[in-house]
């Protein structure tokens, strides 16, 4: 396997006849990503599902693409190691290029912890269709709700490179929204995403 990250010189690109704004006449709603960045057990997962089902329940065309659950196939192969967690990004971001491509809302829930990788992947999609969200629930909180006991393990030096414990996450500098989930209920984090983002209500 080659690690270039450049296609091979006879690799010609083909074009194609649909084209997103085509995409996007078939679903009625202009394609976009909502990015969700912060700590592990800040409750970005939780927010994305929850989105991810209301906005699909209003016949709004989305997909949910999760840390945990991509690293279970496309990126199974992958670590936390800073070199390793930029590759997890830049498959993610081409993926999601693809799905927001095919006029879809996509809703991404990784910790993605360094502001330097999200401002690539924000310049790579194009600033005017990318939002980024920042969980910004504190550290505090997000380990004593350790929902997958994982910052437990962290303490006990079990978990190498364990964001917020021995690995560093950068705060986003100028995200759309930054949103505190402690004592938030989920409902009302859901449309407190909306309103920033501009996501109406409408009937199925
Ligand atoms: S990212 O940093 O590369 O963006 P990603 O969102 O894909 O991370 O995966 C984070 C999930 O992996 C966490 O929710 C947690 O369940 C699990 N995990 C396992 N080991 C680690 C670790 N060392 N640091 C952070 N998360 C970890």
């Amino acid at each position: 396997m080659s690690d270039r990250l450049t296609p091979d010189p006879n690799v010609v690109w083909h074009a194609t006849h649909v084209d997103r704004a085509a995409r996007e006449r078939v679903l009625g709603q202009r394609g976009r990503i909502l990015w969700f960045t912060g700590l592990s057990g800040s409750g970005k997962s939780t927010l994305a599902v929850a989105l991810d089902a209301a906005l699909n329940a209003e016949g709004y065309a989305t997909y949910l693409l999760d840390g945990d659950n991509v690293r279970h196939g496309l990126c199974a192969d992958l670590g936390f190691s800073e070199q390793d967690r930029l590759e997890n990004l830049r498959r993610i971001r081409e993926v999601a290029k693809l799905m927001l491509d095919a006029g879809l809302i996509v809703i991404a829930s990784f910790i993605s912890p360094y502001q330097r990788d999200r401002d690539a992947l924000r310049e790579a999609v194009g600033p005017e269709q990318f939002a980024e969200i920042h969980v910004a629930t504190p550290l505090a909180e997000c380990e004593r709700r350790d929902p997958k006991g994982l910052y437990a393990k962290a303490r006990r030096g079990e978990i190498a490179e364990f964001t917020g414990i021995s690995a560093p996450y950068e705060e986003p500098a100028s995200p759309e929204l930054r949103i505190d989930t402690t004592g938030r209920a989920l409902d009302a984090a859901v449309a407190d995403v909306r309103n920033a983002l501009g996501l109406p209500t409408r009937s199925a």
